[in-house]
């Protein structure tokens, strides 16, 4: 079947497509040249895959490593997991130091985060991340069945509603950003901000974690889009805003995401769950307390100023190191980042210090692990845990918190 403005893009066979950088897995390699697969990191997968896996559908991204074989034309084959069709966009290593490392995690997520440190800007960063996103829009306009719903997240694929809709205009369109929307005064430092905010109005619907996202992107349509944005509101009723490009109407909204909270009731419920949380409670030397921090290996995430007030509260003798245990886990995030090379020494250093001046041979007062845990093992911690620590500086919808 041909479909669309382009007589050369074939529809595919899926009627429900995710577009998102990573797919919900992530590819891992090993020395001995064998692949095998583990949850992707992010609240992004947390969020969509449990709603992707009863709807049926496609999911659009990248495999997690980078590949200079990769097959980059758009002809991909899925990958068919459960009734989950996988299609794997494969990315340069060139791709992903300047689309992921670069435009995505050095520029947009500084700037869309309050500048917490500076955003770098690139000319060639920006080549990339057109390059890409063209690449991702390519590869869906085939997965995507005539007439299809295509959801695409986040801040990596801004342009992607845009270049879709040139594309395949027969297919609804709807973009999800789950990080922070910045102020306009922020926004006008973005060299491409007209590029950005015209792929994002590419869509149907443009969805936000918080109401002030999307007052802050009605407001910012209005200001560059000027005559092509007729009126840009957040009605009273809907809670939707309307933006109106051309002929069409551009609706936006906030739409905060969430957990699968009975899932996750359940399992904390579960009798191995619960004696995995007593054993851990055991093995950190049944303190009276146990404080617990789950993070992204992120900036965002203020964990450095987290133990920064636990060693507060251990030099004021406020808590004891002998009763109190501090488990932060941390996933391991854009390590080749420099800011977050930065935070992790920092963090480390930190430990150490806390460490040093706190505890004991055999018994550290704060156990840090940099590494992702599985899903039930990290809600063992959960449930051994007494106190959380979820203290952002700024972050979009914090699930951890939910959880
Ligand atoms: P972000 O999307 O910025 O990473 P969120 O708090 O929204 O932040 O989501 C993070 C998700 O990753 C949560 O589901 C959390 O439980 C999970 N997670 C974070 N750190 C770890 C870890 N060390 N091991 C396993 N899962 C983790
Ligand atoms: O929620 C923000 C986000 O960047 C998601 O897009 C992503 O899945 C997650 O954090 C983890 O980031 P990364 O894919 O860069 O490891």
């Amino acid at each position: 079947m041909v479909a669309g403005a382009d007589p050369r893009v074939h529809s595919g066979v899926s009627d429900f497509v995710v577009v998102a950088n990573r797919l919900p897995i992530d590819m891992e390699r090993h020395p001995d040249g064998s692949t095998t697969w583990k949850r992707s990191p992010g609240g992004l997968v947390t969020a969509m895959e449990p709603l992707l896996r009863r709807r049926r559908g496609a999911w659009i991204g990248w495999p997690g490593i980078p590949d200079d074989a990769a097959d980059i034309s758009v002809d991909v084959e899925p990958i068919v997991e459960d009734d989950l069709r996988l299609y794997p966009v494969g990315l340069t290593s060139a791709d992903v130091a300047e689309y992921y490392e670069g435009f995505s995690n050095a520029t947009l997520w500084p700037l869309y985060h309050d500048v917490i440190v500076k955003p770098i800007y690139h000319r060639e960063w920006w080549d990339a991340y057109v390059r890409v996103n063209r690449r991702f829009a390519e590869v869906t306009a085939r997965a995507a069945a005539q007439g299809a719903t295509v959801w695409i997240q986040d801040y990596q694929l801004q342009l992607v509603p845009k270049m879709l809709r040139i594309l395949r205009p027969d297919l609804t369109i709807g973009f999800f950003l789950h990080i922070p929307f910045p102020p306009v005064e922020l926004f006008m430092q973005m060299p491409w901000r007209t590029e950005i905010t015209e792929g994002l109005l590419g869509a149907d619907l443009v969805g936000f974690h918080l109401p002030g996202g999307a007052q802050n992107f009605l407001v910012l349509a209005r200001r560059l889009i000027g005559a092509n944005a007729s009126r840009a509101s957040v009605g009273v009723r809907n809670r939707l805003g309307e933006v109106h490009v051309g002929f069409r109407t551009v609706k936006v909204g906030a739409f905060p995401i969430s957990i699968d909270s009975s899932e996750l009731d359940q399992k904390a419920r579960n009798r191995d769950i619960r004696r995995r949380a007593r054993e851990i409670r055991a093995e950190l030397g049944n303190p009276r307390r146990i404080l617990l921090g789950v993070d992204r290996l992120d900036y965002t995430k203020g964990i450095d100023v987290r133990l920064k007030a636990f060693a507060e509260l251990l030099e004021e003798g406020r808590i004891k190191g002998d009763d109190t245990v501090l488990v932060q886990l941390a996933t391991p995030s854009r390590e080749r980042v420099d800011s977050y090379r930065a935070l992790r020494d920092d963090i480390e250093r930190q430990v150490g210090h806390i460490n040093g001046e706190f505890g004991e041979v055999g018994r550290p007062v704060v156990q840090y692990l940099h590494r992702p845990v599985p899903r039930d093992e990290l809600i063992a911690f959960f449930v051994a845990a007494d106190v959380m620590l979820v203290t952002p500086l700024r972050d979009g919808m914090n699930l951890v918190a939910k959880e």
